[in-house]
């Protein structure tokens, strides 16, 4: 009798000795980690991928422009998107009765109750601050839930780091009308903001006088502010200024603290000081030069 080439003993010895390095070969390989066990992929008339827009949102009717500018470049980049938008100002969202607009939290809760698994958020933030912060809270703590979203992936504020500080820089001084001569000044006024995040502006400055030496940064609410701004400009000897806003929308501080006939304006106080005023009251969202920065970080994200 001749003995079998491999008998049943030899296999069973095999599987011993190789089973364990096979399967953990398996779990290494690629295509089948742990992770994609866990995440299948979506099946056929589930709901699609999503994409939620979140701003600080506006009291202005005619400034919505810019959100809706947004909303463009974010169905031209994402196409096939279910878009969905959310407002952080809560005292907006009370007083928005016409079109009810929800919170981050309650459009991402909405989202997981019809079945999306995978939401990528865009914050319409300039700068990483108390408002972004909430929205990052409020994600990690929606992701992963029994039942809910498995993935919220957020996208970071305009300004976040050098690169962006310095990409930004370049795209403000790209806005700027052609009208503007070589001698006048250029300021962009932002919010302002007293969380550490606030420096962001300061250090936009930084970036943006590397690249233009008449180009100004300022801030409503914090530095620089206005007084810092005059002596900039009067150091400079400028007669004559371009106002833009370095806010996502052209709403209600652009429309009274930067642009209002009360004297307390940043209009009338440089106009007061000599300084003409040429006024761009436009938001950032109507500029598509910033709102593919917001969208390339969306992007990113993925
Ligand atoms: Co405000």
């Amino acid at each position: 009798m001749t003995r079998p080439f491999v008998s049943g003993r030899g296999v069973r010895a095999f599987a011993r000795a190789f089973l364990p390095v096979l399967v953990l070969c398996l779990l290494l390989s690629p295509g089948l980690t742990p992770a994609a066990f866990a995440k299948p992929e979506a099946a056929p008339g589930s709901h699609p991928p999503a994409v939620l827009i979140v701003a600080f949102g506006t009291s202005v009717e005619a400034a919505r422009v810019a959100y809706a500018d947004v909303e463009k470049g974010v169905r031209a980049a994402f196409p096939g998107a279910e878009i969905r938008w959310a407002w952080t100002a809560h005292s907006l969202l009370a007083a928005n009765n016409a079109t009810p607009m929800p919170t981050a939290q309650e459009a991402l809760a909405r989202l997981a109750a019809e079945g999306a698994k995978d939401v990528a958020v865009l914050s319409l933030h300039v700068i990483p601050g108390s408002e972004y912060q909430d929205l990052r809270r409020t994600a990690e703590a929606l992701e992963g839930l029994p039942k809910g979203l498995e993935r919220i992936r957020l996208a970071p504020p305009l300004l976040h780091d050098a690169d962006s500080l310095r990409a930004v820089a370049e795209k403000l001084l790209g806005i700027v009308p052609a009208g503007r001569g070589p001698e006048e000044a250029v300021l962009f006024v932002g919010h302002g903001s007293h969380h550490p995040a606030g420096v962001f502006y300061p250090a936009l400055q930084y970036y943006l006088g590397a690249l233009d030496a008449n180009a100004l940064v300022g801030a409503i609410e914090s530095d620089p502010g206005f007084d810092a701004v005059l002596a900039a400009l009067r150091a400079r000897n400028a007669t004559s200024v371009w106002l833009i806003p370095l806010m996502t929308v052209a709403g209600d501080h652009a429309s009274n603290d930067l642009f209002g006939a009360e004297p307390e304006s940043w209009r009338q106080r440089l106009e007061a000081n000599g300084i003409r005023v040429h006024a761009v009251p436009r938001g950032l969202g109507e500029q598509p030069a910033l709102v593919e920065r917001w969208v390339a970080g969306l992007k990113q994200a993925e």
